[in-house]
């Protein structure tokens, strides 16, 4: 894809995340062709509705951790759950992601003319001793933490990158994203803003994890992503820049302001502050003023009343999509609601039934031939991936079809995959996946396709 386009094209990693889905835009508008990436660890498609209107942007469901197969002149390295709830909720995919992902995105962009553009975070300053923090500082960051998988992963990832620059020249642009808000988070991402907006609009408590005195800066996604647009198009530079509002707020002063702009008249709740959790968090963009003359330009004043504004309006269609699953007798199983929120999930499933059928293929290899590291990543992700495929796959054809016998069966499978997993026996393994699993997925692949 993308070669022979007379449009420059650009590959976004985590398309169907919220950054990924705004950035995705902003390209489309500039005249870009796009191709999005995503596994919908955490995206979802429903932040893609507007680009796949577009006849210029094209989906791919996939995995940053696999070859990347598109060619594009810039790439967007976006991939990675973003938000604690998110990325402790599987380490291991969290820091496979950053570390792999990056890898896999060297391994494209080398000894081509294309630059790559780096999602890293301000969690790689960890409970900073410096404030605000400039991009000089190395951070204080503890390596086996809860929340150690994203900050390392990420702090890893950036290491892969700027090698990569040294040794080979590759053009790559790492961000510091400071915590970033907006219309699309996920409404139970579990970040401040989204909670805080949440529970206001249902009038239940606003949950303060600490006394509230902690501070935080705010950054709206149109003045992230201006950011980031300048970065991509501006002439090569090295070494990490920070983005983010350098404005600083109390996560009492937040509460009180959400409560104001929603008039919401519910309680404030003190829990205890999780572990890690920094005291403070500034971005210096010193740097990033004199490189792109970039400058925060929406207040959080203004930004709330956007992103509580979306927020409103999906709390509403949620609850009615609620009450209708309800009469229908339809669970709220988030797989479900994805691939009932697909376009064409005839589609969606062929792409990733396709995707899988590769990947038992590539894992039962691994386990026959004893290479150990790549049978252990390869079975993780694809147990990871079918588990979740079932039951959207369920909702797709409903029960009596010819398709859930299939699908009973790959779950059977799964399960025996695991208890020969656990006894380690890589034979039985390889054996269910190259002569069991392969063909099982061929099938539902022909009946998706028909
Ligand atoms: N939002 C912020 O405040 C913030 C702050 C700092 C850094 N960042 C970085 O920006 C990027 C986007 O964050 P976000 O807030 O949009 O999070 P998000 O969770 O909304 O988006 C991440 C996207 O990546 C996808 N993804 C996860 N693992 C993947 C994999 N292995 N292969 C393919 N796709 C995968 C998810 O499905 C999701 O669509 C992340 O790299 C994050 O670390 C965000």
């Amino acid at each position: 894809m993308g070669l022979g386009a007379i449009r420059r094209t650009a590959l976004v990693t985590g398309a169907a995340g919220f950054v990924g889905s705004h950035l995705v835009d902003r390209l489309l508008a500039e005249g870009f062709e796009v191709v999005g990436l995503d596994n919908l660890m955490t995206g979802d498609l429903s932040n893609l509705e507007n680009a796949r209107r577009d006849p210029h942007f094209h989906f791919e469901i996939g995995d940053v951790r696999e070859p990347l197969g598109v060619y594009a002149e810039l790439i967007f390295n976006f991939a990675c759950p973003a938000s604690p709830i998110h990325y402790q909720h599987d380490p291991y995919a969290t820091l496979t992601t950053s570390v792999l992902g990056a890898q896999r995105v060297v391994e494209m962009a080398r000894g081509r003319p294309c630059t790559v553009i780096h999602a890293s975070t301000s969690e790689v300053y960890g409970d900073p001793l410096v404030h605000p923090q400039p991009e000089s500082y190395w951070g204080n960051v503890n390596p086996i933490g809860d929340r150690s998988c994203y900050d390392e992963g990420k702090r890893c990832a950036e290491t892969l990158l700027h090698d990569a620059h040294r040794r080979w020249g590759l053009d790559a642009r790492i961000i510091r994203i400071f915590n970033t808000y907006g219309p699309r988070m996920a409404l139970d991402d579990g970040r401040v803003i989204s909670n805080f907006a949440v529970q206001a609009l249902r009038g239940a408590p606003l949950t303060i994890y600490g006394d509230g005195s902690q501070s935080r800066s705010f950054c709206y996604i149109d003045d992230l992503v201006e950011g980031i647009y300048r970065i991509a198009t501006r002439a090569a530079f090295s070494g990490p820049i920070n983005l983010g509002n350098p404005g600083e707020f109390t996560i009492l002063e937040l509460a009180k302001r959400v409560l104001s702009l929603t008039k919401s008249e519910s309680q404030l709740v003190n829990r205890p502050a999780p572990s890690d959790d920094p005291r403070h968090r500034q971005p210096d963009i010193t740097r990033a003023r004199e490189l792109l003359n970039f400058s925060p330009k929406i207040s959080l004043t203004e930004g709330l009343q956007l992103t509580i504004a979306d927020f409103r309006s999906r709390i509403v269609i949620l609850r009615e999509q609620q009450i209708a699953n309800a009469k229908q007798g339809q669970s709220d199983n988030p797989a479900e609601v994805v691939a009932r929120r697909t376009d064409d999930p005839s589609q969606e499933l062929s792409l990733a039934l396709t995707a899988m059928t590769a990947e038992a293929a590539a894992c039962g290899h691994a386990h026959r031939t004893g290479d150990h590291m790549a049978a252990a990543q390869s079975f993780i992700r694809f147990v990871d991936k079918v588990t979740r495929l079932a039951p959207a796959l369920e909702v797709a054809f409903g029960k009596g079809d010819p398709a859930s016998n299939t699908m009973s069966q790959l779950v059977a499978l799964i399960e025996q995959l695991c208890s020969a997993q656990q006894a380690q026996d890589t034979i039985r393994i390889a054996d269910l996946l190259e002569y069991e699993m392969q063909p099982l997925l061929q099938g539902l692949c022909d009946i998706v396709a028909t």
